[in-house]
């Protein structure tokens, strides 16, 4: 097996954290490498933005409404922008809007193939979109930044609690396959729970991503204001390091729609995930002067932002009549607010900073 070869060139052992990162993206046989449609119906699993094109269709409204009340263009960026699933349904949702409402999209993609997907797709943009593998979010117009489900992709480390201290969950190559060995924890990965003020239960393991405070601190400097709406699997360190709740972490891995918890078994053919702490995000936008503007449930969000206007526009609100487009279109509504599924487990960190921060504070969160 190639990650085999990969691990006994390191040695023959490695941390979870580098292991999850040839798994995903190892340039050629890592999961986001391979050329197969990871998400969607036939793929391995749903996003908000691959699940129904009404997600763009709402974020299309959003955009206009923050636009026209900044009286000016903004410039959209997508990050983990995957295929351009969600820049084409933005634009579709604009139509001719687009030129009067973004000044221009990047879309920044670690995949190189997916980079290549996105880049066939947004072709004939209306608007001009720049396709990048590096975050660069620097803009001269109101900068609006998206990212959907990247911080739930990054790689992490793994530990568990023990009598002796914190140990480093880590992966061997042995007899020809893998398996799980425990080292000391790196000192990084003891502050980390330290100054997050959690202490684990003997027994328990958990993740960690030293890395998204720091990706997004960059960012948000970068940015130097406007907005960022994270949607993302997450809660704050004191619920998702809660023994009594993830006792086992949150790691998990999807294949065909199916929950897993071999994360070692077919390395490159399955998704590998862990739940974010929205505090590594929050303290990052502290440190930036950046305000949180609000975390709330997928289904609030674009209930706020607009989805029941879009939907009335379409022609598919409560005076329809009942034929085949709108079922279906209601359908992919319900699924994007159901309240037993996507639209409570995700939920959508908003953070601003200046005039579009104060804008998008007024649009979301209004009473309802
Ligand atoms: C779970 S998919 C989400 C795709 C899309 N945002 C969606 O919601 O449908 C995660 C994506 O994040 C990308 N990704 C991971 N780390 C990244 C990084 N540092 N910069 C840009 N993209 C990244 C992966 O290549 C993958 O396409």
């Amino acid at each position: 097996m190639w990650i085999l070869r990969e691990i006994r060139q390191r040695g023959g052992v490695v941390g979870f954290h580098d292991f999850m990162e040839l798994a995903l993206y190892h340039s050629e046989h890592g999961y986001y490498a391979s050329k197969k449609y990871p998400w969607g119906r036939d793929g391995d699993y749903l996003t908000a933005p691959t699940a129904s094109g009404w997600y763009g269709a709402t974020w299309a409204g959003f955009l206009t409404d923050l636009a026209a009340r900044a009286g000016a263009r903004c410039r959209l960026f997508d990050l983990a922008a995957g295929d351009g699933s969600f820049v084409a349904s933005v634009l579709d949702g604009l139509g001719e809007r687009a030129v009067d409402v973004l000044a221009g999209v990047t879309a920044v993609e670690r995949s190189t193939a997916l980079r290549a997907r996105a880049g066939a797709r947004l072709a004939d943009a209306a608007v001009g979109v720049e396709i990048t593998a590096i975050v660069e979010a620097r803009s001269a117009d109101p900068a609006v930044i998206h990212a959907s489900e990247l911080y739930d992709a990054m790689p992490v480390h793994r530990v568990e609690q023990t009598p002796e201290g914190l140990m480093e969950l880590v992966v061997a190559v042995e007899a020809g396959g893998l398996e799980w060995r425990r080292r000391a924890a790196d000192p990084e990965l003891i502050r980390y729970f330290d100054e997050h003020g959690v202490q684990l239960a003997d027994g328990q393991i958990a993740e960690v991503n030293p890395a998204a405070e720091q990706f997004h601190r960059e960012m948000l400097e970068e940015a130097g204001e406007g907005i960022v709406l994270v949607l993302d699997y997450g809660y704050d360190a004191a619920s998702l390091y809660n023994p009594r709740g993830r006792r086992h972490g949150s790691l998990v891995s999807y294949r065909r729609h199916r929950v897993g918890r071999d994360l070692l078994d077919s390395p490159g053919e399955q998704d590998l995930t862990a739940h974010v702490n929205w505090d590594d995000l929050r303290r990052a936008a502290a440190d930036c002067l950046w305000e949180e503007i609000a975390l709330m449930p997928l289904a609030e969000f674009l209930v706020r932002a607009g989805i029941g206007e879009r939907v009335d526009e379409a022609g598919y609100g409560m005076e329809a009549e009942l034929d085949a487009d709108t079922v279906t279109a209601r359908q992919e509504i319900k699924r994007l607010l159901d309240p037993e599924g996507m639209g409570s487990d995700l939920k959508v960190l908003i953070q601003g900073r200046g005039e579009l921060g104060r804008i998008a504070k007024e649009i979301l969160c209004e009473p309802l």
